[in-house]
């Protein structure tokens, strides 16, 4: 085939793609058409493969006349990543300032906002791992009426491998047609590492996000948040598209309070929370290690309440049973806190303060 028709034929085909992603089924047949008439173009000059070519032309007619089926099915792929969620904002503990900037970044994008004014387009969530970040994201989702779609790097880029900047523009297309929208993109960090040393697939991505983000002059009703444990490692092309950047950070003795009380809702205490709350902060535990703690301290009493539970000859047949319990007492949380270390050294968390202060809000 000639080196001029085939590249233009090249370029049709992945402007037809492009068109399929983005939702346009009248762009998407256009394109196929072109595809064809080059093929039959060719089929006329080339008649030793006129055959071959006819059939590939014929297969692009086709193509022309199910767009809108291929249409509905591409965008039912990245469909599946609107989620919704029942976390609402009283299942996360403290955080009252993220909160209040969270809710106040998205109602501004949700809202019609008078003037020229320009709500933020995106938001960056960082903070030690564990602290809610996900979980902000979800009580989020579940308590406004936007569009909600979630993505984990590490899942894009492993189930689309290849195809993930193609994956990014679908789920921005679908994001502005349900505006207005969250694209939530959690482990911002996985492609956040030293572009150089970055996967084509991850480098791709990124390119493709930041691009999407850049793209339209105003938000058109779509924020992008993002959450990172490792704020350092954006650079500053990154930073920029997310000047609104919140600080997540370890609970405080009030925060810490309020998250056991989430994680222990309706179980009887002989303790007071307060005092659970001073030993976990000087724990430096997250709400993951807090949570983690309150799971150890019920399977604690449990186990005593309930022998059978860890008799491995008996443990089938206790199955449906209605365990006994008890209150729980200080000798369960002590046993929970000495099982629950957290990951987060000191030094590391002057790391993240440092960064909060001197890029955080
Ligand atoms: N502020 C919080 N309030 C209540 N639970 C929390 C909080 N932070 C963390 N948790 C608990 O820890 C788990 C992990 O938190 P997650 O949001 O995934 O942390 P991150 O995304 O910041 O690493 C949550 O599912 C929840 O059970
Ligand atoms: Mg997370």
């Amino acid at each position: 085939m000639k080196v001029a028709y085939s590249s233009l034929l090249h370029r049709y085909e992945r402007l037809y793609e492009r068109a399929l992603e983005e939702g346009n089924a009248g762009k998407a047949r256009f394109f196929a058409l072109q595809c064809a008439g080059l093929l039959r173009k060719l089929a006329s000059e080339e008649l030793q493969f006129s055959h071959y070519y006819l059939k590939l032309a014929e297969d692009w007619e086709r193509k022309a006349e199910n767009v809108e089926v291929d249409v509905k099915k591409r965008s039912n792929g990245v469909e599946r990543l609107i989620t919704s969620s029942n976390v609402t904002w009283e299942d996360v503990g403290g955080l009252k300032e993220a909160k209040k900037l969270l809710a106040q970044a998205v109602g501004m994008t949700m809202a019609k906002v008078p003037g020229g004014f320009k709500p933020w387009k995106g938001v960056l969530l960082f903070g030690p791992p564990g602290t809610g970040k996900t979980l902000l994201a979800k009580a989020l989702a579940g308590s406004m009426k936007a569009t909600f779609i979630g993505v984990k790097v590490s899942d894009v880029l492993s189930k689309y491998f290849g195809e993930s900047s193609k994956i990014a523009s679908s789920i921005y297309a679908l994001a502005r047609q349900k505006a207005p929208s969250v694209v939530f993109i959690d482990e911002f960090d996985a492609l956040a590492m030293k572009r150089s040393s970055m996967e084509d697939a991850g480098r791709r991505l990124l390119g493709t996000i930041l691009a999407e983000m850049d793209g339209f002059q105003d938000s058109g009703g779509v924020i992008t948040l993002a959450s990172t444990n490792a704020p350092w490692d954006l650079d500053e092309a990154m930073l920029s598209r997310f000047p609104l950047r919140i600080y997540v950070p370890l609970p405080d003795e009030e925060g810490a309070r309020e998250i056991f009380a989430i994680h222990l809702r309706g179980l009887p205490l002989r303790v007071t929370l307060e005092s659970l709350a001073r030993v976990a902060v000087k724990k430096l535990y997250s709400g993951r290690e807090i949570a983690n703690a309150c799971t150890f301290a019920v399977l604690h009493m449990l186990e005593e309440m309930n022998p059978e539970l860890s008799d491995p000859l008996k443990v089938g047949s206790i199955a449906g049973k209605e365990l006994t319990i008890r209150p729980l007492e200080a000798k369960d949380f002590r046993y929970a806190f000495k099982r629950v270390k957290s990951p987060i050294k000191r030094e590391l968390l002057k790391k993240y303060e440092r960064w909060a202060r001197e890029y955080g809000v």
